[in-house]
């Protein structure tokens, strides 16, 4: 197929690119996509998380392909081999991760349009933001037919992804020699609920600069902990959403306290 051409000049040219990320690609234009791809796009309806509140869901058809689909057809028919964990990067610098082993389990789409023809936009409710663009390529989960996906919200809905990567990661940085071994139920914490966004030594998303581990030494553990349950207490219009509001008040409490233990234990590595 004469259009796989300046494709795949584009992949081995990021390869070199990014030295040492070997399986970087960045994503064709959806135009580009639906050429390449053997099957067209399909009808994806689920449950649109950023919508939902509480009990209350709002069915959205969005138009896509198969994540597992995609990503053969961008990093071949071995791509689960090629490293543990998918990496999706965002045009705002977000960083969303998620193992190779869930989809493989779970089913997720990436979508490029609405059904309906209405803007590829949705309104961020956690965030207070509205009218965010979802383009060029937003990662969805069917959570119609999963309960279990329908309870877990927004946190591996990633929007804006036009960046997608193969990874084995290291998160020594994170648990560096030394630290107390009971610290380590921290720093999964951290991975859980902040590093989308933040960093811990170089380790985590890129939405917020600095480094979580030094910004937390410079708090009060009551400031840091109504940061993390309350962020727009603090800052009015915050985009920083609070720590998931689907858990038990004492249970988030209780990790808002564990990652402030392990914050400032961690030592800040250069
Ligand atoms: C979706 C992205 C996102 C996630 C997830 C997130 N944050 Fe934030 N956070 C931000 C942004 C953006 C700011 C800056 C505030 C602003 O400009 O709205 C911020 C600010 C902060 C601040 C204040 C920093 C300062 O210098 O005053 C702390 C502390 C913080 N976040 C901790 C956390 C912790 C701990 C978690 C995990 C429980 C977390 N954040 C999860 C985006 C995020």
């Amino acid at each position: 197929m004469s259009n796989d051409l300046p494709f795949l000049c584009r992949i081995v040219g990021l390869v070199i690119l990014v030295s040492g990320a070997a399986h970087a690609v960045e994503l064709p234009s959806t135009a580009n996509l639906q050429q390449q791809m053997t099957v067209p796009a399909r009808a994806v309806p689920v449950y649109e998380p950023h919508l939902s509140v509480g009990d209350r869901h709002v069915a959205i058809e969005y138009v896509g392909f198969r994540a597992i689909d995609v990503l053969e057809r961008l990093f071949g028919r071995d791509w689960r081999r090629q490293g543990e964990t998918v990496e999706f990067r965002a045009l705002d610098g977000y960083i969303s991760r998620i193992a190779v082993s869930r989809f493989l389990r779970e089913n997720a789409f990436l979508v490029f349009a609405r059904k309906d023809g209405k803007a590829f936009t949705v309104d961020n409710l956690a965030q207070n933001q509205q009218d965010v663009p979802l383009g060029p390529y937003y990662l969805v989960w069917d959570n119609i037919s999963s309960p279990a996906l329908l309870k877990e919200g927004a946190s591996k809905w990633p929007y804006q992804v036009n960046e997608v990567n193969l990874v084995t990661l290291s998160d020594g940085a994170l648990l560096p020699k030394g630290l107390d071994p009971r610290l380590s139920g921290g720093a999964q914490l951290a991975k859980t609920h902040c590093l989308s966004c933040h960093k811990i030594n170089g380790f985590g998303g890129e939405k917020f600069e600095g480094n979580l581990a030094e910004i937390a030494k410079d708090m009060s553990e009551p400031e840091f902990v109504r940061w993390v349950l309350t962020p727009s207490s603090i800052l009015s219009g915050t985009t920083m959403p609070p720590l998931s509001d689907r858990l038990a008040e004492g249970e988030r409490q209780r990790i808002a306290k564990a990652l402030f233990g392990y914050l400032r234990a961690v030592p800040v590595l250069p």
